[in-house]
């Protein structure tokens, strides 16, 4: 079964915080997404692979390390996880980005996708799944699902705050799977809504309503 990360850094939790804060206007709320974003990657990527390599100082060879392995691939979950891609990048500027298109109905909240675009060499990169808002899970699990069917095998899932439901979904449905958190909160409200959550993640970072 796949395991749940909460990434405990100070500076992550500190930002957080403004983040929830319903106070917090867009301009700003975009800034710490993007910067809270940054720390979270740099966590997530502490597995990578290296190899050794020579490399000519001033003074002489040095015996130092590059990164091997598998390329990456960022697939933000339109539309609020475009807010978190940049951020991500800033660390990984060789990643290739992909795009999943999906919105919830706000009736069912089951999951509707309208786009999906991916970098041809799915099945050679190692993805991360970006989506600040892990609810009911159905758009994390569907986004993951569509990743898939189009040969992805290596895929990680980073949102800012999941609710319990969502985590389980997304491990029902994707036992494979490893998800990395700014926080675990308590539940989802009768709307869906994680409590006590950061509101409509997607009106927040694009000042709609
Ligand atoms: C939000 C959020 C997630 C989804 C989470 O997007 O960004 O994608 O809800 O909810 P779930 O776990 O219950 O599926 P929304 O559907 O509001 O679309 P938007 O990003 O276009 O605003
Ligand atoms: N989508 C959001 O943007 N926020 C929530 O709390 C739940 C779903």
């Amino acid at each position: 079964m796949g395991k749940v990360h909460v990434l405990d850094h100070p500076l992550i939790q500190h930002k957080l915080t403004f983040i929830r804060d319903v106070s917090t206007g867009t301009k700003e709320f975009r800034e710490l997404v993007d910067e809270v974003s940054t720390l979270m990657a740099f966590e997530i990527t502490r597995h990578l692979q290296l190899q050794e390599v020579t490399v000519e100082t001033p003074v002489g060879p040095a015996k130092s390390h590059t990164l091997a392995g598998k390329k990456l691939g960022i697939v933000p979950i339109l539309r609020a996880g475009l807010g978190m891609s940049d951020g991500i990048l800033r660390l990984i500027p060789a990643a290739k980005v992909g795009h999943v298109g999906l919105y919830r109905d706000p009736e069912t909240l089951k999951p509707v996708e309208y786009y999906v675009k991916l970098p041809s060499d799915v099945a050679e990169r190692e993805f991360i799944v970006v989506d600040p808002m892990l609810a009911t899970g159905g758009s994390a699990a569907e986004a993951i699902t569509s990743l898939k069917k189009r040969g992805a095998t290596n895929i990680k899932l980073m949102c800012l705050i999941a609710a319990p439901e969502g985590v389980e979904i997304v491990h029902e449905a994707h036992p494979d799977i490893d998800i990395y958190l700014a926080s675990l909160d308590e539940k989802l409200n009768e709307k869906g809504y994680i409590v006590p959550g950061l509101g409509d993640a997607g009106d927040r970072l694009f000042g709609t309503k």
